[in-house]
């Protein structure tokens, strides 16, 4: 072969294998292959010194030639592989323009929520909310309201004992006598809290919410408590709503009422959760009985007050149109996500 066709096939040959080639590792070994001190192209370089003068010059131009092609496609061929490299990274990494994840956000759950806008309501009306515990002793519960052991006004509330003094409480109205032990007339609270009952059906549950509420001083009557219950209820409803008092008896008030709203999930027409009615039962009330004044040290004869006690779940059922009271407390998140 001439030395002419040697050049040209090794430069072919050096071409096609920088081609090939996967990295820069790849490139740099072919680069001392052909270029490097002992390479293939300087090894002719060198060796044109013993060529004749007329064909020296030629292969010597080509060779030069060829040596150049071989560097330029040696930097061309880093710098694709660089550029492809930094591609790929570039794919790897965060894309801070992208739309962001939202985060699941928690729910109050609703009858918090109406708790506590039933305790702004009465905070608003100037009533101060106390608390009190759910593991109650009997005095409390039942006989400084007006409700002696042989009294058959305990059968109205089921209740579960831990033994003959100690029950858990089942409504909110110790908490009358728990105040009013400590503290003197005006006396303006609110009671918020669980209580428990053997019940359960669509519209009872065998622990539940109340507010207490009790209102001690000179002069008060029962206009009074009609007013408060008023205002109450159509701020937490709105000024349409329908409520009725009708005439109920508890041992601890005289006279004593139910208050009922028109039920919001029928209109009034009767459905399951009014019973057919079109009114739901959702507090009691009255005007504070004497004996229980007594049971306080409070004279009678000075002191008036009235006192009601509201279910929180059934105001929350007609407010969110709710059918049964069991959602509140089976937290199923499909329930709980709508509000
Ligand atoms: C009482 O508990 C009286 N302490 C209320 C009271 C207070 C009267 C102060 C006078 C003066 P009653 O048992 O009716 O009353 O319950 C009051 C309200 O709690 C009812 O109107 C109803 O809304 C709700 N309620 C009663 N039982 C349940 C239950 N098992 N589940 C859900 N809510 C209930």
């Amino acid at each position: 072969m001439t030395h002419k066709g040697q050049v040209e096939e090794l430069q072919a040959q050096a071409l096609a294998e920088i081609e090939k080639a996967g990295s820069a590792a790849d490139l740099e070994q072919l680069r001392v292959q052909y270029l490097g001190r002992k390479g293939r192209l300087t090894q002719i370089l060198r060796s044109l010194k013993n060529l004749p003068p007329e064909v020296r010059r030629e292969v010597g131009q080509q060779a030069n030639a060829a040596k150049e092609a071989l560097e330029a496609a040696l930097s061309q061929a880093l710098t694709t592989l660089k550029e492809e490299a930094l591609r790929a990274a570039a794919a790897r990494e965060i894309d801070v323009t992208l739309p962001g994840r939202r985060r699941a956000l928690g729910h109050i759950h609703p009858l918090t929520r109406i708790m506590n806008e039933i305790c702004d309501i009465f905070q608003r009306l100037g009533f101060e909310a106390v608390e009190g515990p759910e593991v109650e002793l009997d005095w409390y519960n039942f006989e400084a309201l007006n409700i002696p052991p042989d009294h058959p006004a305990r059968d109205m509330q089921d209740t579960f004992y831990f033994n003959d003094k100690v029950l858990l409480r089942t409504h909110t109205s110790p908490m009358q006598i728990r105040v009013m032990e400590k503290r003197r007339p005006p006396v303006r609270i609110i009671a918020p809290g669980k209580v428990y009952r053997r019940d359960s059906d669509m519209t009872h549950s065998p622990m539940f919410h109340q507010v207490e509420g009790l209102l001690v001083d000179r002069g008060v009557t029962f206009a009074d408590l009609k007013g408060v219950l008023t205002e109450f209820v159509q701020q937490l409803y709105g000024p349409e709503v329908s409520l009725r008092f009708r005439p109920s008896y508890f041992p601890f008030t005289e006279p004593s009422a139910e208050i009922d709203i028109a039920c919001v999930i029928c209109r009034g027409l009767g459905c399951r959760v009014c019973s057919a009615t079109g009114w739901l039962e959702v507090l009691g009330a009255g005007m504070v009985h004497p004996n229980v004044f007594e049971a306080v040290g409070y004279d009678p004869e000075e002191y008036t007050g009235f006192a009601f006690g509201l279910g929180v779940e059934r105001f929350a059922m007609l407010k969110y149109g709710i059918d049964d009271i069991r959602l509140f407390f089976e937290n199923d998140l499909r329930f709980l996500k709508q509000f």
